[in-house]
């Protein structure tokens, strides 16, 4: 029971990666909220977590629902401890091709979404919480075809600094997580491949990682407990990279 006693909020705790460190969350003893735009993959989620969970049906990129979302936490919980930055959206997209409609739809998820999450959940965050934000392996890498999401990664990236900065009086920490390559339902759909190539792409990736193997979601939720956990207290301002060392040999051929 690492994070007993702990509220945490979980933006895009629906599905994925931010599902699966809702669950793990909930069975380290925290209270997690999760947000998401679809409400019966809310339900799902909530259920599937069980009793320490509550959902909050809210667009990530409308600074109204977050602020919504914070005032639900503060009449319920009083305060929120952990805030995970995890709601994100990419697409391959070649620097010719992407439209302003694809270009505001990922900074406006990613940066946006990021940003105000935490704007909205400053008034109710403890003295010495954790603000975990969701980056990518990919924002240390030239991947091409991926400039616009690299630029929203690397833009959340930049907050690490920043706010760790701007929120030291309250000792409130700013961390990041780096997923490497983490299959989740999204990662092959949005990105407009068939289950048949996804599968066939992940093990030819699984040869190029130091690890042997692609990612799993917990994988990242265990960072992410350690992240929010008093165990990290002394951690603060760091992007963890959770890539089984791709990073470490790029460039490899993805
Ligand atoms: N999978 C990987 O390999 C990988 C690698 C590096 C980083 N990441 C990052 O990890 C995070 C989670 O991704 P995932 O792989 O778990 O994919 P996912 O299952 O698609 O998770 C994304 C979640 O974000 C929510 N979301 C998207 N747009 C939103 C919005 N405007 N407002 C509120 N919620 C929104 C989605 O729910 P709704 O659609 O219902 O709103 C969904 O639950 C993302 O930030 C992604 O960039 C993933």
């Amino acid at each position: 029971m690492r994070l007993e006693g702990k509220t945490a909020l979980i933006t895009g705790g629906g599905t994925g990666i931010g599902l699966e460190i809702a669950k793990t969350y909930a069975r380290e003893g925290a209270f997690v909220y999760i947000t998401g735009r679809r409400e019966n993959r809310l339900q799902e989620a909530v259920e599937a977590i069980g009793n320490n969970a509550a959902y909050v049906q809210a667009d990530v990129s409308v600074k109204e629902d977050m602020i919504r979302t914070a005032e639900k936490i503060r009449a319920e919980r009083g305060s929120v401890d952990i805030v995970i930055c995890n709601a994100g959206v990419g697409n391959y997209v070649s620097l010719t091709d992407v439209t302003e409609k694809e270009f505001d739809r990922v900074m406006h998820t990613n940066v946006l979404g990021s940003y105000f999450t935490v704007q909205a959940c400053l008034p109710i965050m403890n003295e010495g919480s954790a603000i975990i934000l969701n980056t990518s392996v990919t924002a240390s890498l030239g991947l091409k075809d991926f400039s616009l999401y690299i630029a929203a990664k690397s833009a959340e990236k930049s907050f690490i600094h920043t706010w760790t900065n701007e929120l030291r009086d309250r000792r409130i920490r700013v961390n990041a997580i780096a997923p490497g390559i983490i299959p989740t339902e999204a990662a092959g759909k949005e990105l407009g491949r068939s289950e048949e190539e996804e599968i066939e792409r992940r093990a030819y990736r699984a040869t190029l990682i130091p690890a042997g193997r692609v990612g799993h979601v917990s994988d990242i939720a265990n960072a992410a407990v350690y992240l929010g956990s008093d165990e990290s207290s002394y951690v603060n301002g760091i992007e963890l990279l959770v890539d089984g060392g791709l990073a470490a040999i790029y460039p490899v051929k993805l």
